[in-house]
């Protein structure tokens, strides 16, 4: 099958890439991502040669050169990762992300529609549902909890959800939309908590933690959100949102106590900073829905992820250092010089 990945060169998407490359041989990888600053060709350096894979510098809004790649190429599924995905940033600058995360959606539903591609797969979050109570453990995310966003990424990603369920009523498009909890692991952009404390850790740099570092998130690690979309995407059922976790909700502050035990830190390089806007306070998936119909599970457990996750900063600085001493500096002394 060909599979048209984009998103490719970032975190989850350059993931799934080596993930389809690895465990499907019969697989064709079309790759497309326009690199902004967080799309990384090293990061699909292991794949740039196999003849499976291809690479195309393409933006998802570009209409013209989307269309002239469905054209040539024709593939039978499409997986969309492509986004701005950082809500610090859309604090700063909305925009980009209702450009790439909404148009761009409807950009390549429409040369699926045209081409007649077998399926539409919509990679979004669940940050969508906006947030829980810390106060009530008893609740969880399920497909059916009603979208009410906080932030202008969330309300993004949440805009594109009701555009590719629209799609599949309106115009019969096979779509599927997977609703994922935070990913962690290899080929992490250094601006997300984990990476950016294990970063900062190294150099003895302060940790900083918003607000009382209370938020909790549910994190999975990132291979298996890649076996969940490739299940989803092979076996799931058109016009379906399957949710994915693994059950694994820790505040914020306990992985960052975690990471600095782990390297052996001291526990006074944690800083905590002015709170972000409009913090969502807990997010909590319920994954029985994919477990019941697609039989999945995740298989690595946060102990034996987290290890594997810093172990692998440690063996692969030169792909981060690479990104902490370019425009990230400026990024990083916007975001929280002063603050
Ligand atoms: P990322 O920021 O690491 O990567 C995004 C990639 O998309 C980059 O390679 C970037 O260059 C590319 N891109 C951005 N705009 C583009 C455009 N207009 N055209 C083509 N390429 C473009 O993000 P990520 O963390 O890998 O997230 C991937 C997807 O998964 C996103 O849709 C995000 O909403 C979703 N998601 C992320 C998480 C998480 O914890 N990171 C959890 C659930 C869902
Ligand atoms: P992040 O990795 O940005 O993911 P998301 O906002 O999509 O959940 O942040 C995870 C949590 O960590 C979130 O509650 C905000 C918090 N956080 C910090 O406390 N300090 C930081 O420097 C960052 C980047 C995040």
């Amino acid at each position: 099958m060909k599979i048209l990945v984009t998103g490719g060169a970032g975190f989850i998407g350059g993931n799934f890439v080596h993930y389809l490359i690895d465990r499907h041989p019969e697989d064709e990888v079309i790759c497309v991502d326009c690199l902004t600053y967080a799309g990384n060709m090293d990061t699909l350096a292991d794949v740039a040669d196999n003849a499976r894979f291809s690479f195309h510098k393409i933006d998802i809004t570009d209409e013209k050169a989307i269309d002239a790649l469905f054209s040539s190429v024709k593939p039978d599924i499409v997986v969309n990762f492509a986004a701005e995905s950082h809500v610090d940033r859309s604090i700063e600058n909305p925009g980009a992300f209702l450009k790439t995360n909404i148009l761009g959606v409807q950009v390549l539903m429409d040369a699926c529609r045209k081409y007649g591609v077998g399926r539409y797969h919509q990679v979004s979050t669940d940050e969508v549902y906006g947030d829980l109570p810390l106060d009530r453990p008893d609740l969880m995310f399920t497909e059916e909890t009603p979208l009410h966003t906080s932030s202008p990424y969330s309300a993004s990603k949440a805009s594109a959800d009701l555009l590719v369920s629209a799609y599949f009523r309106t115009y019969g498009l096979p779509v599927t939309i997977s609703r994922c909890s935070n990913n962690y692991g290899p080929y992490h952009f250094p601006e997300k908590l984990i990476p950016l404390m294990i970063i900062n850790a190294l150099h003895d740099k302060p940790l900083p933690v918003y607000g009382k570092g209370e938020n909790v998130r549910d994190w999975l690690y990132v291979e298996d959100h890649c076996s969940a979309i490739d299940l989803i995407i092979r076996n799931g059922k058109p016009g379906e949102v399957y949710n994915v976790g693994g059950h694994n909700e820790k505040k914020n502050i306990d992985i960052v106590k975690t990471i600095v035990r782990k390297l052996g830190k001291s526990e006074d390089l944690i800083t905590y900073v002015k709170d972000r806007a409009g913090h969502d306070l807990r997010y909590a998936i319920n994954p029985e829905k994919i477990h019941r119909e697609l039989g999945w599970l995740p298989a690595t457990s946060f102990e034996v992820g987290i290890e594997k996750t810093i172990r692998w900063y440690l063996d692969n600085k030169a792909w981060w250092e690479k990104i902490i001493s370019g425009e990230y500096r400026d990024y990083y002394k916007k975001m929280y010089e002063n603050r």
